[in-house]
C-alpha cells in the first residue's frame, strides 16, 4: 500500500513559525534589541560568549538550518544523535546516545533544538546528558510539541519546551526533515502520514 501524504503545513506556513521562534529566541538572547550589533547580540548571551546551539539528529537538521539563519545573531552550532529503540510510533523506553557533543558547555547558555517532543523520552536524555557539563543554563526549542498519555514518567520539568513552534495533537509528522523509516526527510512541507500498514497494525497511528 502507498502511504497517503496530507498537507499539514506548507513550506510558508513553517517559515512563519520559524520566523516567529527566531524573533523570540533573539529576543531572549539578546535583550538589548534590535539597535545593537551582532557583536552586542553575542555578548548580551552571557559571559560574552554565543548561545550553544545543540541540534537533534538527524530530525532536526533542516529546522536547526532554518531557524538559526532566520535568529541572524552568533551562535556556536553542535549536534547530538540519539536514538530511542523503536521508532516514534512504537513504544519505546530506553534512549541512548549515538553522537555526543564536541562543543565544551559549562558555563554557556545552551538552546536544545528538536524538530517534535513527542513522549518527551528524547529529551529528557539529553538534557540529563547536557546537565553533566554544567552548563549555565539550558533552554529548548521544538518546531513541534506533543504530550502523549504515556509519558507519565517523565516530570513537567524534564520535558518541558520553552520556545514552541506549533502544538500537536495526532497524527504521525513526516516531510521537513521527519522520517518515517528513513523517507520523507526532504520534503519541503510537514505532512501528516494517514495509512501506513505499519501506523494502522499499531492502532492509533498517533505518532506516539
Ligand atoms: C524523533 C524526533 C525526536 C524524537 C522525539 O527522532 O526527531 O528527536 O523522535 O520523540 P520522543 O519525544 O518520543 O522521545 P527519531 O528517534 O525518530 O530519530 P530521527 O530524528 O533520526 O528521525
Amino acid at each position: 500500500m502507498e502511504d497517503k501524504l496530507e498537507i499539514f503545513l506548507t513550506g510558508a506556513e513553517i517559515s512563519k513559525i520559524v520566523a516567529r521562534l527566531a524573533k523570540q529566541l533573539r529576543s531572549f538572547y539578546y535583550p538589548e534589541g534590535e539597535g545593537g550589533s551582532l557583536e552586542g547580540a553575542s555578548l548580551a548571551a552571557g559571559k560574552g560568549k554565543p548561545p550553544v546551539v545543540i541540534s537533534i539528529l538527524n530530525g532536526a537538521f533542516v529546522f536547526t538550518a532554518d531557524l538559526i539563519r532566520a535568529m541572524a545573531m552568533p551562535v556556536e552550532l553542535d549536534f547530538m544523535r540519539v536514538a530511542s529503540y523503536g521508532m516514534r510510533d512504537t513504544p519505546a523506553e530506553e534512549v541512548s546516545i549515538l553522537m555526543d557533543i564536541t562543543a565544551g558547555i559549562k558555563d554557556r547558555e545552551v538552546l536544545i533544538v528538536e524538530d517534535i517532543v513527542d513522549r518527551g523520552l528524547t529529551l529528557k536524555a539529553v538534557r540529563e546528558r547536557l546537565m553533566r557539563e554544567g552548563p549555565a543554563d539550558i533552554k529548548v526549542c521544538a518546531l513541534l510539541l506533543r504530550r502523549a498519555a504515556d509519558h507519565s514518567s517523565i516530570s513537567e520539568k524534564e520535558s518541558s519546551v520553552d520556545f514552541v513552534g506549533r502544538r500537536i495533537e495526532d497524527g504521525f509528522v513526516v516531510g521537513y526533515g521527519m522520517d518515517f523509516k528513513e523517507r520523507y526527510r526532504e520534503l519541503p512541507e510537514l505532512h501528516i502520514l494517514r495509512n501506513s500498514p505499519l501506523i494502522e497494525i499499531k492502532g492509533g497511528g498517533d505518532g506516539a
